[in-house]
């Protein structure tokens, strides 16, 4: 179901599955446009089973080691080899399985913040423009580890995480319950060529109904996207708010 909101490729689909089919399929395109875009990847469960699906995707059908990927976030405190790990689902989802061999991962367990910062913008200025930059959004309105708060941050950073991220499911269970994060900042995000934001589940309603009153607020840094020229979002049922959407 195509909405008319303006400004947005906006799309509801009946449920996770296909939001999942319909965004690997938008990620193939990508490649197929250009194959060796560079891709900036959100880790969760948003995005999860539509990275399964284009790895296979791309497997059968493409050369994909030229693809070039850039993570978008990492927790401190944990490293890649822990499946608690954001660089940990997107080595095993995407780095290996499509064999990249150019790409940047934060190392959660780095010993200074500020040489993991720098590492991550020495790639991002060699590698230049994210062609594609793909999304979650948390429930408390965050993009990566950019935090409600009453400011923001253009470029990569620490960032100290609020009480909903820290309570994050991917976290559930770690022996290491981290307090901070480190992320690629908004300016680095709202200058990828293209963005897809992929929101499902009846948890993330109420943050997807405040997002779509378009109004840019520091309390959601997920509402700066609004300022992006080529925005998609797709979205299920279970996360739209269903009194926004017309039949189309
Ligand atoms: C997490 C991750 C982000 C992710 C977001 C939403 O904190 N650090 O990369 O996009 O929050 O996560 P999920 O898709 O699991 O709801």
């Amino acid at each position: 179901m195509k909405t008319a909101l303006p400004g947005i490729n906006f799309q509801v689909f009946e449920n996770y599955e296909d939001l999942s089919v319909a965004a690997a399929s938008f990620m193939y395109q990508a490649v197929a446009e250009k194959p060796n875009l560079l891709f900036c990847a959100a880790s969760g469960s948003s995005p999860k089973r539509a990275y399964d699906l284009w790895a296979d995707q791309l497997k059968l059908e493409k050369a994909t080691h030229q693809i070039r990927l850039i993570a978008l976030d990492e927790w401190e405190g944990i490293g890649i080899d822990n499946p608690f790990s954001s660089g940990y689902q997107i080595n095993n989802q995407l780095i290996k399985p499509l064999l990249l061999q150019n790409y940047f991962l934060f190392n959660g367990l780095y010993a200074n913040a500020i040489e993991e910062i720098q590492r991550a913008e020495q790639f991002l200025s060699q590698q230049g423009t994210i062609d594609l930059c793909v999304l979650g959004i948390g429930t408390n309105g965050h993009l990566g580890f950019n935090e409600p708060g009453d400011f923001l941050s253009p470029l990569p950073h620490k960032s100290r995480l609020t009480v909903e991220s820290q309570a994050h499911p991917m976290i559930n269970g770690a022996a290491f319950q981290p307090k901070y994060g480190i992320t690629l900042g908004l300016r680095d995000i709202l200058l990828s060529k293209k963005i897809l934001l992929l929101v499902n589940g009846t948890h993330k309603k109420d943050i997807m109904a405040q997002w779509l009153k378009q109004e840019l607020n520091t309390q959601l840094p997920a509402s700066l996207l609004w300022l992006h020229p080529n925005l998609t979002c797709f979205c299920d049922k279970e996360a739209a708010p269903v009194d926004l959407f017309n039949n189309g």
